[in-house]
């Protein structure tokens, strides 16, 4: 292990030689990346002397600090002196000192271009993850600079995003993602006058299952929660519920006036969607329909004169308010087979194949586990059963820093996900006839490159397969 023996040498200096390899950015970057929480456990994979683990432990988070060499944990052990958050192990990345499913996130920065087997190592980060974690690995795009194989012992001279997009996939993590970080690694030659100067990539994936009380995905929830709760508790909301920048546009753009014209102003001004998903679907009278997230009930109240008294429509939303405005309204306008029932999308509050058709409007991109949605819609579905929805999507992928902030989350921004990504879980959860069945373009919300990703408002359409 040449880095060992490379790392024991400066791990006394490392400190000072990382700051002008790498900034606070990259940390930042990854800290956004991983949704972790405080009290929660995290792993700081080939830690050094603790450049991840400084940030985390600021944050509330305990951390077990693994690096193959006991010069970098020494060094670390007294730069905290006195913190007792931070577990030291001395170990292999390929071969982790650390329990099955024991950490809620796992970080790995400047540690892969160093393994021998990288994907052996991202299989390791998996292994340790609890279900609903994340795995976010900061590291060098692929370069030229060979000096560095020589003088600072790297094993690779960066990677592809490709190719640690796959390396993710194959270890099993999903929502995987591999962004920039608009840092760059500086460093030069002590024996030519050569000086290298890499971009460097953050990747992110989440352990399959469920998370929703002991990982970030509470938190997401907690904020889209809190957001909507807001929007509900003010008398007259006509406000967007995607925010101001144009991801959603007023009721009367989203839909055919003569539709809503009849529905009363409380349920029109607490329209929060982006797109119109009832009249694509095709309702007939009769039929039974379920609408994900149906905040102030918009959809629902429309669905209902469609399927008539003999149809019958239950709304979902995790809101208490939103559930409240919208028996409010219900009850002012007299209607009988309507229902709202407060659940979770990712766990819905309904039975087996006992719905016709499912709707969304702008909720699912809200969603921290698409796939945990699109699992529930295909089991509440009867065979043959259609879906619908209006959503945030993306072409594309944003810039990271999307996902940073809560408060862009509950706008319907950091949480939305590339349309072929999207289509291709609809698939992976057993729908057939996937379509996106047209696309708005909404204001390009990052503005900041042609590179950036673009926001779209999508109507999607999906089948439940007949048994064969
Ligand atoms: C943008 S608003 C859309 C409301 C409604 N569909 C409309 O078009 O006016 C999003 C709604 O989804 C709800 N919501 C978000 N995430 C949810 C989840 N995971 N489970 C259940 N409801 C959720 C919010 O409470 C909010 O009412």
């Amino acid at each position: 292990m040449a880095s060992k023996v490379y790392f024991d040498q400066i791990g006394s200096r490392w400190d000072e030689l990382r700051r002008s390899f790498f900034s606070e950015a990259v940390r930042d970057k990854a800290l956004a990346l991983a949704y972790v929480q405080p009290g929660q456990v995290a792993a700081d994979i080939g830690a050094g002397t603790g450049f991840l683990t400084e940030g985390l432990v600021r944050r509330g988070v305990r951390v077990i600090a693994v690096d193959q060499s006991a010069v970098m944990l020494d060094a670390m052990r007294q730069r905290f002196p006195a913190e007792d958050a931070i577990d030291y192990r001395q170990g292999d990345a390929e071969h982790l000192p650390i329990d099955d499913q024991s950490v809620d996130a796992v970080f790995a920065n400047m540690l892969l271009h160093h393994v021998e087997n990288p994907p052996n190592a991202i299989a390791e980060m998996v292994r340790i993850l609890k279900p609903g974690g994340r795995v976010v690995i900061t590291d060098l795009d692929e370069h030229n600079y060979t000096f560095l194989r020589d003088e600072q012992h790297d094993r690779w001279l960066g990677f592809k995003r490709a190719e640690v997009e796959r390396w993710l996939v194959e270890a099993g993590l999903e929502q995987v993602r591999v962004v920039g970080t608009d840092d760059h690694c500086c460093s030069a030659s002590t024996q030519s006058d050569r000086r290298a100067d890499v971009t460097i990539f953050a990747a992110m994936g989440r352990k399959a299952g469920s998370s929703t009380t002991e990982h970030g995905d509470a938190a997401i929830h907690d904020a889209v929660r809190q957001h909507y709760a807001a929007i509900a508790s003010t008398p007259s909301a006509s406000s967007c519920g995607c925010g101001s920048d144009g991801c959603c546009s007023d009721q009367s753009r989203l839909y055919d006036p003569a539709l809503i014209a009849e529905l009363p102003v409380d349920v029109t001004g607490l329209s929060l969607g982006c797109g119109d998903p009832v009249s694509i679907a095709g309702l007939n009278p009769g039929e039974t329909v379920l609408d994900l997230g149906s905040g102030g009930g918009i959809d629902c109240f429309l669905a209902a004169r469609q399927v008539g008294e003999t149809g019958y429509v239950i709304g979902v939303d995790m809101t208490p308010e939103m559930i409240a405005r919208a028996n409010a309204s219900k009850a002012r306008m007299g209607l009988t087979n309507v229902e709202f029932r407060q659940g979770q999308i990712e766990a819905l509050p309904v039975d087996d194949e006992s719905i016709d058709v499912i709707l969304s409007n702008c909720v699912i991109n809200l969603s921290p586990d698409k796939r945990a949605v699109f699992r529930e819609a295909f089991r509440v579905l009867k065979p043959g059963g259609r879906l619908s929805v209006s959503d945030i999507v993306t072409e594309g992928t944003l810039p990271a820093y999307r996902d940073i902030d809560l408060t862009d989350w509950a706008a319907c921004v950091a949480g939305a996900i590339d349309v072929e990504d999207y289509l291709q879980l609809l698939r992976e959860a057993g729908f057939v006839d996937v379509h996106a069945v047209d696309k708005a373009t909404a204001a390009e919300i990052s503005g900041e490159s042609a590179h950036a990703g673009r926001i779209l408002s999508a109507r999607i359409t999906a089948r439940k397969p007949l048994p064969a």
